[in-house]
């Protein structure tokens, strides 16, 4: 699916990691509800084929999904489903099912099927969000050469960012060009976040001789976690949180309107 969604008018963004369970999908519901309050047109793609739970953090309930879509059964219309942000504004998201593995392997009448349907459903939009899978696989890789810029989330423990630096080097091998940007996640103080940033900044400039930019840390928070039970994003139901504003934060220095903020203004 490599180059088709260039010519996307929205921005296609795919958020991945190496690690499993590191807050990628939090990190999907949390920008994309930041875009959506803030009056912008938002899809997000759930590709995390088997694991797909972007509906359920979002407290969608969806009956048809990409499957579906790939089957022929359903238009891509059919299966967006519509979830409410506060004031009054909506996101759209593309579930997906467990049923959904053989997209790695989608013959190419398929594969084009599949961008041009996308492209439909993407026409007004200012950005589609890509959810993918964890870890180094032919799936998730398609995923991150279709889209035009990459999230790479971490948290701090060594066992993450030794994976995460594994992905950074096989996508540089693969494009090096490719806009990569970090997200530490989930990190117990300001001072853990900085030293990870580090840690696989180092790394990556020392083997790759490749800079990678940072995009936010978002802190450990317990609001996050009541948010997930909530099957809402912690950005809908505590804005002014900490992971809420560093959230926000990341999305409006996405948008570019603004600098990054200073971090050790949330911690
Ligand atoms: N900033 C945070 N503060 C506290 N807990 C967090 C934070 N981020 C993530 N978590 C915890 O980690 C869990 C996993 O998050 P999430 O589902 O977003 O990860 P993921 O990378 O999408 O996982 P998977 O690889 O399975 O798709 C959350 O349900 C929550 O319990
Ligand atoms: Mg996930």
């Amino acid at each position: 699916m490599a180059g088709p969604l260039s010519l996307f008018r929205a921005r296609v963004v795919a958020v991945t990691s190496g690690k499993g369970g590191v807050g990628k999908t939090n990190v999907v519901a949390g920008l994309a509800t930041a875009f959506a309050m803030a009056g912008q047109k938002v899809v997000v793609l759930d590709a995390n084929f088997g694991l797909a739970n972007l509906d359920v953090l979002l407290g969608l309930t969806p009956r048809h999904t990409l499957e579906h879509v790939l089957r022929g059964e359903k238009m891509m219309e059919d299966i967006l489903l519509k979830a409410p942000v506060p004031g009054g504004r909506s996101l759209w998201v593309i579930p997906t099912s467990s049923g959904v593995h053989e997209l790695s392997q989608l013959d190419a009448p398929s594969e084009l099927r599949l961008v041009q349907s996308l492209q439909r459903v993407c026409e007004d939009a200012d950005w589609l969000l890509i959810d993918t899978a964890a870890g180094i696989h032919d799936a998730v890789l398609k995923m991150l050469a279709a889209a035009q810029e990459v999230i790479l989330v971490t948290t701090p423990e060594p066992t993450s960012l030794l994976d995460a630096y594994a992905m950074v080097k096989v996508l540089n091998a693969r494009e090096p060009r490719k806009p990569i940007q970090l997200v530490v996640n989930n990190a117990q103080s300001l001072e853990e976040a900085t030293e990870a940033v580090d840690q696989l900044r180092s790394a990556a400039r020392h083997f790759l001789g490749r800079d990678l930019d940072v995009l936010g840390l978002v802190p450990s928070d317990r609001h996050l976690l009541q948010a997930v039970r909530e099957q809402r994003s912690v950005v809908a139901l505590y804005p002014e949180s900490p992971a809420g504003t560093a959230l926000r934060n990341m999305a409006e220095s996405l948008v570019g309107h603004s600098p990054t903020q200073d971090p050790a203004l949330i911690w």
